[in-house]
């Protein structure tokens, strides 16, 4: 089961000679200077640090300023630019509005059943308790969810959920939730800096004493000191060819970055395709896996290949299009492969039966998207392939506070597994954010003290930033023949090759081969341009993405079975002796994997479940 062979969390192009640096501490926090040093960079201390400006973050960030605990947050964008804008369907609260018998049980029994009982079912229970009243707290920050007529926060269907549990702000809701949260971050004026790129913890294994990396608009190097960090830096959903995020974001820096700091990962195996994301031969490549909001399916949208079948009948003749997102998509998949597809690489989705008027007011990003691309969707069917969307696996985490077994260092959001298990019901990362979001900000809140206002930094540890420091300073001046970009797209089409919704023994070990090939191609790595060029981002995402394609590959070797997002075609069953997570640990000689239980989940939880609820999919025809 272990696994030793040595992995790298050297940065790429480390081989290349630094130049002759004069540089100065400037410690504009505590007034100490420096100056003997070989290297200058930006100190600051601060009592909680919070990397990641998402909806996670943003909401650990308020909990903080509510209980007048001072946090920084950094993010590698503008404010309010982060990936949870992207999630665009809806976020789940068993409220009821709509189906009254609906309740927090049955939401937790859909999402273990859908996670396949990998899922922490504390953290499944802890999310569908406490998302009624993170929904109701939105809509008075003033999220404009949608209404039923007689003024009940709408709920509509979403795949594979017993009742309609996903709240929504049309297909913007993402959106709409983190300038709520954004909102109410800047009423508390909690301190955000923009344009930060974190590069590593500060760890010595047992605990953390701040990060360091970059200012990425004029390149100075920072360094934050602290006694609590957390991370809310995103998936890795990113390093697959066809993907739903931007080029730049969840790369794998959270997860990795806490792996290298002693923090163990856990079903990393399981990376959630998207049925439904847009073609790029058809749309455009600046298109490519772009996400049609399953929204379009809870409303009534409908899956045909190119003969014209609903083909969703032959392989969920009882929840159709809405089955679990990994059913549908190897369902497409299949189809794909038995060309029935189009000729773009696709088949249709269509919600042209339903009244044009609903489309437009209930998928109203759809549709002008859609528009100005020159199709009316009221009138025509888009075209649409799987996508890679989501992680369910990263950093190991007790939900009840966020700490990942490192002293000092927590996460929260995607970085996170547990409670998606195999699966992730759609409306279920949106939820997590929030109602974990708040117990994080609770704990770490009353775990902070006025000792942690300016924190010391052991000397091995401002060693360690400084050879991270060096490291960037290198890798800005690599000038071999390969770009980033290209090796990270060799990489996406490795994935996608190897570790895609069909996997198999023998071509996950080819992944690896190619992984250890392009390992080696980053000895001969060119950057092109300073520390703010794209290039030098995709730079520093490379080695954070290599770490992360290297423990998906080992974990799906590992797993010898099918479940949920995991199809073996080699092991096409679920295997029972396989109901266990598995973890990866690295101490610095190499990933170890590990089988871990799973726990059960509690009495009232379990009744839900033994109850049987499942989504009646001709509700909707
Ligand atoms: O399809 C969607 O709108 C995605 C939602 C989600 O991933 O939760």
């Amino acid at each position: 089961m272990t696994d030793t062979s040595p992995s790298d969390h050297e940065r790429p192009g480390g081989g290349v000679q630094i130049g002759d640096v004069e540089r100065i501490v400037d410690d504009s926090t505590n007034g100490a200077t420096r100056g003997d040093g070989p290297v200058e960079y930006e100190e600051r201390s601060v009592p909680v640090l919070i990397v990641g400006a998402g909806a996670a973050g943003a909401r650990v960030a308020i909990e903080l300023a509510e209980r007048g605990v001072e946090s920084l947050v950094v993010g590698k964008r503008d404010h309010g630019d982060a990936h949870t804008t992207w999630a665009a369907g809806g976020v789940n609260a068993a409220l009821g509005s709509r189906d009254d018998e609906d309740d927090w049980t049955i939401h937790a029994a859909d999402t273990l059943k859908e996670g396949h009982f990998l899922n922490d079912p504390e953290a499944v229970e802890l999310t569908a308790k406490h998302m009624p009243d993170r929904i109701r707290e939105l809509a008075a920050w003033g999220t404009p969810f949608d209404r039923t007529d007689d003024g009940r926060i709408d709920q509509r269907y979403f795949g594979a959920q017993s009742y309609r549990r996903t709240c929504f702000v049309g297909d913007r809701t993402g959106e709409a939730m983190l300038e709520t949260l954004i909102e109410r971050v800047r009423e508390l004026e909690v301190p955000y800096r923009e344009n930060v790129m974190i590069t590593r913890l500060l760890s010595d294994g047992r605990r953390v004493y701040g990060a360091v990396g970059f200012d990425m608009e004029d390149g100075h190097d920072l360094l934050f000191r602290t006694n609590h960090v957390v991370l809310a830096a995103g998936g890795f959903s990113a390093l697959y060819d066809r993907h739903s995020s931007r080029a730049d974001e969840n790369n794998g820096d959270g997860p990795a970055m806490a792996l290298e700091a002693g923090a163990t990962l856990l079903d990393v195996e399981f990376v959630q395709f998207h049925p439904t994301g847009m073609v790029g031969a058809r749309y455009g490549q600046e298109w490519d896996g772009r996400l049609v909001t399953e929204a379009v399916r809870g409303e009534g949208g409908r899956l045909y290949n190119v003969d014209g079948e609903r083909f969703m009948e032959r392989y969920s003749p009882d929840q159709m299009e809405l089955d679990a997102r990994d059913v549908v998509a190897r369902a497409i998949a299949q189809e794909l492969r038995e060309d029935r597809g189009t000729e773009n690489g696709g088949v249709y989705l269509d919600i042209s039966h339903r009244d044009p008027e609903y489309v437009k007011e209930r998928l109203p990003t759809m549709y002008e998207r859609f528009q100005s691309l020159g199709v009316d969707i009221t009138d025509a069917p888009m075209e649409i392939a799987p996508t890679a969307h989501y992680t369910m696996g990263g950093v190991d985490v007790d939900f009840r506070t966020g700490e990942t077994g490192v002293g000092g260092l927590y996460a929260v959001g995607e970085t996170v597994a547990g409670v998606h298990g195999a699966n992730r019901l759609g409306g279920n990362s949106l939820a997590e954010t929030v109602a974990i979001g708040k117990l994080v900000g609770e704990h770490v809140g009353d775990r902070v003290t006025e000792a942690d206002d300016d924190p010391d930094l052991p000397d091995g540890q401002r060693a360690l930033a400084e050879r991270e420091f060096r490291a960037l300073a290198a890798l800005e001046t690599a000038d071999g023949d390969t770009t980033p970009q290209e090796l990270l797209s060799d990489l996406g089409d490795l994935l996608w090759d190897h570790a895609g919704i069909l996997r198999d023994e023998g071509s996950l070990e080819e992944g690896r081969r190619k992984l250890a090939t392009l390992r080696d191609r980053t000895a001969d790595l060119r950057v092109e341009g300073d520390r703010t060029s794209q290039s030098f981002e995709f730079a520093v995402d490379l080695a954070f993405s290599l770490t992360m394609a290297d423990a998906i590959l080992r974990a799906a070797t590992e797993r010898t079975e099918s479940r949920g997002a995991h199809h073996r075609t080699d092991y096409p069953e679920t295997d029972p002796s396989w109901r266990a997570n598995l973890t990866i640990t690295d101490d610095g000689t190499g990933m170890t994997l590990r089988r871990r239980g799973v726990a059960e989940p509690s009495d009232a939880v379990q009744e839900a479940l033994e109850a049987g609820y499942e989504l009646d999919y001709h509700h909707l025809e």
